[in-house]
């Protein structure tokens, strides 16, 4: 049977954001445009995102004839839709009419109209005029052969925002959210710890938003207030799915941000069908190239983790963005990389932001397939045209497989907010930059790697690293110890089971003491002060970060400080416990330490590379695989990919198919500046 990605729909999907709304006038721009897609293979578009002023001209007036007449003129050139509900940008008659759909800032000034993303999800008008308009989309569209799936409105809570809204009915809801988390005052006073600084709250009226007009000292409260924005939006977006299945039963996506930090995506996944996300990476900025390749592959990661499934990249740029300061052109063979870097890390699109350039207004500038001028015959096109063409290529190869990875790290949202909040040691501290350094080095290694909040199965891994857990969320020390009684290897750091859920500290012994075989003491930042090292197999690392002193309590001495008064204490431990053994890395230190660390562990494990090859620096690998069949085969293949802008040479330890030319490749092969060769295995 042929697997489906989205709807009917079985293939790579490639195509990107379409706004003929504002080409309306122009008829012979959107038979150009047909022309053209099918001349690049593309065949599907996302449509309808931000067109609520041309799909509701005037309150109560809907007019959805030209979205009809180019749902089905793309049809029948093989060209599928996923229609989007138009939420992510209000219309004037909206917001001049109805103030209150309008978003409230902190300091309690309301926006004026303009912009997008901005409005208020709780307001009952936003609420009711979303409804009528999703559902009217979904009534007709929701049958339409052509139609694949649904987009809910666009980047939720994104473009600079925080999502939060702190009108009255938002201080209303909030207190509700409270009421029937806690019950009663006494309960939320004693989790928020509130007789500090005399802030008992005596009447659930008399508590507001955290914000920096009023309360934003209070631990607790704006941990919940980040919990309830997060929930609020989440509920919105909820009620538009539930608008476009009350006529439809295609599958439903919400573009996401990577590691967006107002929304813990785990939730949002799961009121979700199939995650689809946009990917903006600052290539060629000068800085390390191959930091923002680890960091883009972290990001995809995380995306096919949420529902351990392959995601969609639903917008990329053919070309620059416009948004950084300085926006560079993607140097020749980029765009093919960064698009199958997707692919590798488990995508079944390469969707751009956007298919043609705007005459007017901010993104007039920003990059597309077609330009404003000169048609196909440009350097962009033809990149994506070609990639297009390796797409179709692959796509038989490719689809039904995905990322197995047997190697798992922890991202919690909530630690995150914890971690930022919790007024410590490193007030510059950065929770996402200290997960992507840990995940820096696998990336390197070629291991593919899932993440897991705290909430989420650690058992079918073999290895869960957890760096800065600050906070644990109620059961997350018996799973992580039931993990390593069974024969799980775990590996922490300092700064983890500080907190529990509601921000208060842990007195008495660390959670997971038994587990790590140690007692923690201090915590410090001494580089820049004095500089430290951590000797570990006889080299000499760094220490860049927090350093924690910590005493052994049955664990092994692996590593130990060698400066200062810390000299001698533990750097690295090593406990074992039940069938498994936990590892505690007591400071932060720079790369190379954690990548001649988990060497030694995945060589213990048997676990590292699926791809039998000596790689160079700036080379990487990815394994998608299928499910094993009946005879135990199970179906490979391998993305190389070489990020260096010069070209790179590897060696295949083994030999493999190409699958694009069917050439055998063994031994030493050079891969030109920016490419990537897809292997399965030779049979
Ligand atoms: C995305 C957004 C698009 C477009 C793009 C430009 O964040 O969803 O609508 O603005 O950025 O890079």
């Amino acid at each position: 049977m042929k697997r489906k990605i989205m709807g009917d729909f079985g293939g790579i999907i490639h195509g990107g954001d379409y706004n003929p709304d504002q080409w309306l006038d122009r008829p012979e721009i959107l038979e150009e445009d047909l022309q053209l897609m099918k001349k690049a293979d593309v065949n599907c578009v996302s449509l309808g995102i931000f067109a609520w002023s041309r799909l509701e001209p005037e309150e109560g007036r809907y007019d959805f004839a030209w979205l009809e007449k180019i749902i089905q003129r793309l049809y029948e050139n093989g060209i599928y839709t996923i229609l989007a509900t138009p939420t992510g940008a209000m219309p004037q008659w909206l917001t001049g009419k109805y103030e209150e759909v309008l978003q409230v800032n902190e300091y309690g000034v309301r926006n004026y109209p303009g912009k997008r993303h901005n409005y208020c999800p709780s307001s009952p008008v936003m609420r009711e005029k979303t409804w009528q308009i999703d559902t009217r989309l979904a009534q007709q569209f929701g049958s339409h052969p052509g139609v694949i799936g649904w987009h809910i409105s666009n980047e939720i809570g994104g473009n600079g925002g925080d999502g939060a809204c702190h009108c009255e009915h938002c201080q209303n809801a909030f207190r509700e959210w409270l009421r029937e988390k806690y019950g009663s005052l006494d309960r939320l006073n004693a989790a928020w710890w509130t007789s500090f600084w005399s802030h008992t709250y005596t009447d659930w009226n008399q508590i507001r938003s955290a914000s920096a007009r009023g309360e934003d000292l209070v631990h607790g409260q704006k941990l919940d207030w980040k919990r309830f924005v997060d929930s609020r939006q989440l509920d919105f977006c909820k009620e538009e799915i539930r608008a476009v299945r009350s006529h439809s039963t295609l599958p439903v996506t919400a573009n996401m941000m990577e590691f967006f930090y107002t929304f813990d995506y785990f939730k949002w996944a799961e009121e979700l069908d199939i995650i689809s996300w946009d990917s903006y990476p600052d290539w060629h900025s000068g800085a390390d190239e191959l930091r923002t390749a680890s960091r883009t592959a972290a990001a995809h990661s995380l995306m096919r983790s949420l529902k351990k499934k392959t995601f969609l990249l639903m917008e990329s740029t053919p070309s620059v963005v416009n948004w950084w300061q300085i926006n560079r052109l993607k140097r020749p063979g980029m765009h093919e990389l960064s698009s199958l870097q997707a692919i590798a890390c488990g995508a079944d699109s390469v969707q751009y932001f956007q298919w043609r350039k705007s005459r007017g207004s901010s993104e007039k500038y920003h990059g597309a397939v077609v330009d404003h001028r000169n048609g196909a015959d440009t350097r962009v096109f033809r990149e994506v045209a070609r990639l297009g063409e390796r797409l179709e290529q692959i796509a038989p190869k490719v689809i039904g497989t995905c990322n197995r990875p047997r190697v798992a790290m922890v991202f919690d949202w909530e630690n995150w907010w914890a971690v930022t909040d919790a007024c410590a040691v490193d007030n510059d501290l950065d929770y996402r930059e200290v997960f992507l350094d840990f995940f820096r080095p696998l990336w390197e290694m070629g291991v593919d790697v899932d993440m897991v909040d705290m909430e989420g199965e650690l058992d079918t891994y073999s290895v869960v690293i957890a760096p800065l857990n600050y906070m644990y969320k109620a059961g997350y020390d018996e799973k992580v110890r039931s993990f390593v009684r069974q024969g799980g290897c775990y590996i922490t750091t300092c700064w983890s089971g500080e907190v529990d859920e509601s921000d208060l500290t842990y007195t008495g012994a660390h959670p997971l003491e038994d587990v790590l075989g140690i007692r923690t003491e201090e915590i410090d930042v001494p580089a820049g002060y004095c500089e430290n090292s951590v000797r570990y197999l006889d080299v000499d690392y760094r220490i860049t970060g927090l350093c924690g002193l910590v005493h052994a309590k049955g664990a092994k001495v692996i590593a130990e400080y060698q400066n200062d008064f810390y000299k001698g204490y533990p750097a690295l431990t090593k406990n074992v416990y039940g069938a498994g053994e936990a590892y505690y890395i007591a400071s932060i230190n720079e790369g190379s330490f954690l990548k001649a660390l988990y060497g030694e562990i995945l060589k213990e494990k048997g676990l590292g590379c699926g791809l039998q090859v000596r790689l160079t620096e700036g080379v990487t690998v990815n394994e998608r695989s299928g499910e094993t069949d009946d005879s135990g085969q199970t179906r490979k293949i391998w993305f190389l990919q070489n990020f260096n802008r010069g070209p790179a040479s590897v060696e295949l330890l083994a030999c493999y198919e190409n699958v694009e030319t069917g050439e055998k490749m063994t031994g030493k092969i050079e891969l030109p500046p920016f490419a990537c060769v897809v292997l399965t295995a030779d049979e």
